[in-house]
């Protein structure tokens, strides 16, 4: 199949200019001024720009389908304008070992629409503690190890985790969180929380957990992810280690961009782990990503049943679905706001993930596969959870205005989402 994508402004070669793109057979095959190829898509006021990657989503399958599984998530993410995206391995079966994750393999050739990178985990069945996971015998078949949902308890496991992971060129993926320093805290330690008697988390639960992880980190010089930074000190601390050189990436979620502890309600949507912290927490990721300490955006998609959102901020899940909106929500509120250009945005969403993770990246070049976003900057909307493809209506950005429309994606060459 041959046709071009005509009129638009394309992001390529880390500048946004005019330019028609020409795919043959999936292939971007040419990229100039007045092609007029094949079958002829107008794109014209819109942008195309590498297909987003997502490196922290939750697929709930197999174990959890009533939440969501592998074939909705992957047209969610498709909707947002993702390609591929990074599935975590808090399951069950956990992918501990290679007969697991082999399951969750099969289940994704047969029915994911998107590419998608099944992450093990560090620990076997991600008790923190115990017994490593397999991580030799799964290290060909993934890009990094994660317990995601806990921390890990134990710090000899993490340090052999990281020496394994080190030995086989794989990434350590942390939610980082000292679960000794809980004390059964189900928002932000902080005003809210003391204004309600609800129990808060600390913002040390986390710092004190990265500390350990850095230090660590830089002893063995394993490739340390850190998920969903939350706390000012944190980012004090990423600073130190990123200017000794150690080997240590950052993401930050759009809920932890856009919302702080000030936004809370006595509603289970807004209840996310790590917590929705202070302002100037908020404040402190917003200047993170200005300076280039946090490297990229991820979702953190994390979807839940109505029944398990619907009891307070004291008794629901943790989590928030995001896949749909996360560009909408960034280009409105960080972008439209001059706090981040469009081109750093773009790059926190494809190719800075990809560059991490040493992945296939979707960068506009000839020869690359057609792995592309197309956009309407200028269209306006509201978000609408009852129009989520994802099984998950858990956001709390439900009825928010943004700018910035996904019109198509297109993943290997194929439109697999298209705006009606
Ligand atoms: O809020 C969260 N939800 N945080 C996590 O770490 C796990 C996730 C989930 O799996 O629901
Ligand atoms: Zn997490
Ligand atoms: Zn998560």
């Amino acid at each position: 199949m041959i046709y071009t994508l005509k009129n638009a402004k394309i992001y390529a070669n880390k500048k946004i200019e005019k330019k028609d793109i020409l795919i043959v057979d999936g292939k971007i095959t040419k990229i100039d001024l007045d092609i007029n190829e094949g079958k002829i898509i107008d794109c014209k006021n819109k942008l195309i720009a590498p297909a987003f990657i997502d490196p922290h989503v939750h697929s709930r399958e197999p174990g959890y389908e009533y939440k969501e599984t592998i074939a909705t998530v992957t047209k969610a993410a498709a909707k947002g304008g993702y390609t591929k995206v990074f599935l975590m391995p808090n399951l069950n079966p956990v992918p501990s070992n290679l007969r697991d994750l082999n399951l969750i393999l099969n289940i994704i050739k047969k029915d994911a629409l998107i590419d998608c990178y099944q992450l093990a985990s560090i620990t076997k069945n991600q008790t923190g503690k115990g017994e490593l996971s397999d991580i030799e015998f799964m290290a060909p078949y993934v890009v990094g190890f994660s317990d995601d949902g806990k921390g890990i308890v134990d710090s000899k496991m993490m340090y052999e985790a990281m020496l394994k992971a080190k030995k086989y060129k794989k990434a350590i993926i942390a939610h980082a969180e000292d679960e000794t320093l809980l004390y059964g805290g189900v928002i932000h330690k902080g005003k809210y929380s003391e204004e309600k008697n609800l129990p808060g988390i600390l913002s040390a639960s986390e710092t004190v957990q990265v500390a350990r992880d850095l230090v660590l980190a830089e002893l063995t010089k394993v490739h340390y992810h850190l998920c969903h930074v939350s706390a000012k000190e944190t980012l004090d601390l990423v600073k130190y280690y990123k200017d000794r050189d150690v080997n240590v990436t950052v993401e930050a979620t759009p809920h932890h961009i856009m919302l702080n502890e000030d936004d809370l309600k006595d509603n289970g949507v807004y209840k996310v782990n790590p917590p929705l912290r202070s302002k100037e927490d908020q404040k402190a990721i917003v200047e993170a990503i200005k300076n280039g300490l946090i490297d990229m955006i991820a979702t953190d998609h994390a979807p839940h049943s109505e029944e398990e959102k619907s009891k307070g901020l004291l008794n629901s899940s943790f989590g928030m679905v995001g896949i749909e909106i996360s560009f909408s929500l960034l280009y409105t509120y960080l972008v439209k706001q001059n706090k981040v250009s469009l081109e750093k945005l773009l790059d926190m969403m494809s190719i800075n993930i990809s560059k991490a993770f040493e992945i296939e990246n979707n960068e506009i070049i000839i020869g690359n596969m057609a792995n592309l976003v197309i956009i309407d900057l200028d269209k306006e909307f509201i978000i609408d959870k009852n129009k989520f493809v994802s099984k998950g209506k858990n956001t709390p950005f439900n009825g928010y205005k943004c700018f910035g429309q996904i019109i198509m994606t297109i993943s290997k060459g194929e439109i697999i989402y298209e705006l009606q």
